[in-house]
């Protein structure tokens, strides 16, 4: 694969996990099920990717994990039923996903790391740059930040990655990077300072070989170059075969061979809804800005809190 720019048309949304951060709702509910608001956090996934223009979405799943697909599937005897009674909002509620990419599914057969999850993407994405979105980090309605990593693609080919600042305490959690401003590239939407060459990015590094105060979070678009880094990986981090490790050879790549490695400084809310407090904040947030339960649910909290 060169790196001559060209669409994204794929997202891949790893969706294996166990979520054992969040029991023990997940013993027999798949955590990306978990509502925010009113409807599924991957529904949110799935409608970013489709707002960035992808038309396909892929999720990478496991056993116990089928009502992830069930949610996009159409519900024709529901919907007859809302009909016939005249629930016209219920009925639009239903009918939501119809506007969304299409979906699939590949099942990862053995927990053997994120970075396996990804390559069993490989057949169904083939040779063409893709997306990937953890599940677990929900951006907010109406982020910019997945276009904006397209269009770096577009302009300067290679692989980009999401960049978040944090502490040095917090990077250890995280793909820790070292990094170099560089100039926006015409045409690129994304403010100047916030577009970064990573020259070195290292898994979940202990605290004194943190990188920078940037750190990668879960949005990346991918040359299909990485597939094959991949495939010849073995554990790194926590025993696991680690997509970090897989990116992290694209530094070294020649841009011809699909090389190259840049982020893009988020900007944008992001929740961490793999975790209870970031669950719970992703819900009090965006049930304060719906704009129908939004007002009376600031009154409750107001008068919860004694304000
Ligand atoms: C994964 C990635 C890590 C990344 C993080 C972002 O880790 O392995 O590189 O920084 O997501 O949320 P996990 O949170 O699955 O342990």
């Amino acid at each position: 694969m060169t790196n001559t720019p060209c669409p994204v048309i794929h997202a891949v949304v790893p969706a294996a996990g166990r979520g054992t951060r969040f029991l023990p709702i997940t013993k027999s509910v798949p955590k990306e099920m978990l509502p925010i608001v009113d409807r599924p956090s991957i529904e949110y996934i799935v409608r970013e990717a489709t707002d960035a223009g992808i038309s396909d979405v892929l999720f990478v799943t496991r056993a116990g994990k089928n009502a992830i697909e069930d949610y996009f599937d159409d519900e024709p005897g529901l919907e007859a039923d809302l009909e016939r009674a005249g629930k016209a909002q219920a009925l639009e509620q239903v009918r939501l996903h119809r506007g969304l990419a299409r979906v699939h599914s590949v099942r990862q057969g053995h927990p053997l790391g994120l970075g396996h999850a990804i390559f069993q993407a490989k057949q169904h994405v083939g040779d063409h740059p893709f997306a990937v979105l953890l599940p677990d980090d929900l951006m907010e309605p109406g982020s910019r930040l997945l276009s904006q990593m397209i269009q770096v693609r577009q302009a300067l080919g290679g692989s980009v990655v999401a960049l978040l600042k944090v502490t040095a305490q917090q990077a250890t959690a995280y793909a820790s990077t070292a990094v170099e401003v560089i100039d926006v590239p015409h045409g690129v939407d994304v403010e100047p300072g916030k577009l970064m060459r990573i020259t070195d990015v290292v898994e979940k590094p202990p605290i004194d070989q943190v990188k920078s105060e940037y750190a990668v979070v879960g949005r990346y678009v991918l040359d299909p170059a990485v597939f094959d880094a991949l495939e010849n990986l073995g554990p790194g981090a926590g025993g696991e075969i680690q997509l970090t490790d897989g990116y992290a050879q694209m530094i070294d790549t020649d841009p011809a061979q699909g090389g190259g490695l840049y982020g893009v400084v988020i900007d944008e809310r992001r929740f961490d809804t793999g975790d209870k407090l970031g669950y719970l904040a992703a819900n009090v947030e965006l049930a304060l800005e719906d704009p129908t339960l939004g007002p009376t649910f600031r009154s409750f909290l107001e008068e919860k809190l004694g304000k």
